[in-house]
């Protein structure tokens, strides 16, 4: 049997692995209810320490579809949010659910987690990274472009949130060109823009970390955003003052290639980090991309636990 895998960032798939999670996607998503690899049911356990509503949704919907049971722990009511060790509570869960998927705040806290587990771990959002919506984010652009490798996508904003993070990351597996623009104070992690350059160095992508927002929009096919304050983060007003230069909107889409895409994970904050006319526009697809949350991870879960 081969060693459990994980996923608690994008980098860990490796790009043909990436591709085979997305063509997966793709298939499952044709064919919605065909698919049935947890039949019996295994159970997949889906914790939460912080809010959601679409990670929340897609993953119960998609493990029923899957044929599955989905069973779904808010913090507040388990022994964790007493203060059990994470390590124990791995162990408990590995020996009844078929997988463990976990949002929560540190990413030392899910790395904790799967070194106990032995069973799958899923990153469903953490601080640093958010590899879910990031897989459904490339699936939406490559229906939408026909092709990833040597798309650009530009992302604005706080390029030191667990979106930018994670598109440096997963871009750059896809061999996109990925450009982060932001302030100075708000730009990404070094080590995490390191390891996604030495994974572009190898797949034909690219990142690149801006301060101005126009040479970032300039061409790209993809114009990505993500709120200004992440869930556990304070200081909207001085936040939203460093970032206002980086709003999503109609002047910087004009930039861009004449039939750019917009994304954004949500939930989106209209007239802070986009406009309405952008988000609720012909160019937004970010609809599709909320739908793509379930194709993607049902593929994500399959290849993990039922390969
Ligand atoms: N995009 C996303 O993860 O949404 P939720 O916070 O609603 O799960
Ligand atoms: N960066 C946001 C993403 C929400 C899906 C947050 O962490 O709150």
């Amino acid at each position: 049997m081969s060693a459990v895998r994980h996923f608690l960032r994008d980098d860990d798939l490796t790009p043909a692995e990436q591709a085979e999670v997305l063509d997966l996607a793709e298939t499952m998503k044709k064919d919605r209810f065909a698919h049935r690899p947890f039949e019996g049911p295994k159970t997949v356990a889906v914790l939460f320490d912080k809010h959601s509503t679409r990670t929340r949704v897609s993953f119960a919907v998609g493990i029923a579809e899957l044929g599955g049971q989905p069973l779904i722990i808010d913090a507040g009511g388990s022994q964790m949010g007493r203060g059990e060790p994470v390590e124990d509570t791995a162990r408990v869960l590995s020996r009844q659910v078929a997988a463990i998927v976990w949002r929560t705040f540190g990413q030392d806290r899910i790395e904790a987690m799967a070194s106990a587990s032995a069973v799958p771990v899923v990153n469903a959002l953490t601080d640093e990274f958010h590899p879910c919506q990031i897989l459904a984010d490339l699936l939406t652009v490559r229906e939408r472009r026909g092709t990833l490798a040597g798309q650009t996508l530009t992302y604005l904003g706080d390029g030191a949130n667990n979106m930018a993070h994670s598109y440096l990351l997963g871009g750059a597996t896809a061999g996109m060109h990925v450009r982060v623009a932001a302030p100075a104070a708000y730009q990404p992690d070094a080590l995490i823009l390191n390891r996604a350059a030495e994974i572009a160095a190898t797949t034909g992508g690219s990142v690149t970390v801006l301060t101005d927002p126009a040479a970032a929009a300039a061409g790209t096919h993809v114009l990505a955003t993500d709120t200004w304050v992440s869930m556990g983060q304070d200081g909207k007003d001085e936040r939203a003052a460093a970032l206002m230069p980086y709003q999503v909107n109609s002047e910087l889409a004009g930039l861009a290639a004449p039939d750019v895409i917009v994304l954004h994970c949500l939930p989106a904050y209209r007239g802070l980090e986009i406009t309405a006319e952008l988000i609720d526009g012909p160019r937004s697809v970010v609809w599709d991309q909320a739908e793509n949350r379930l194709h993607a991870q049902k593929a994500l879960l399959h290849w993990l636990v039922a390969r």
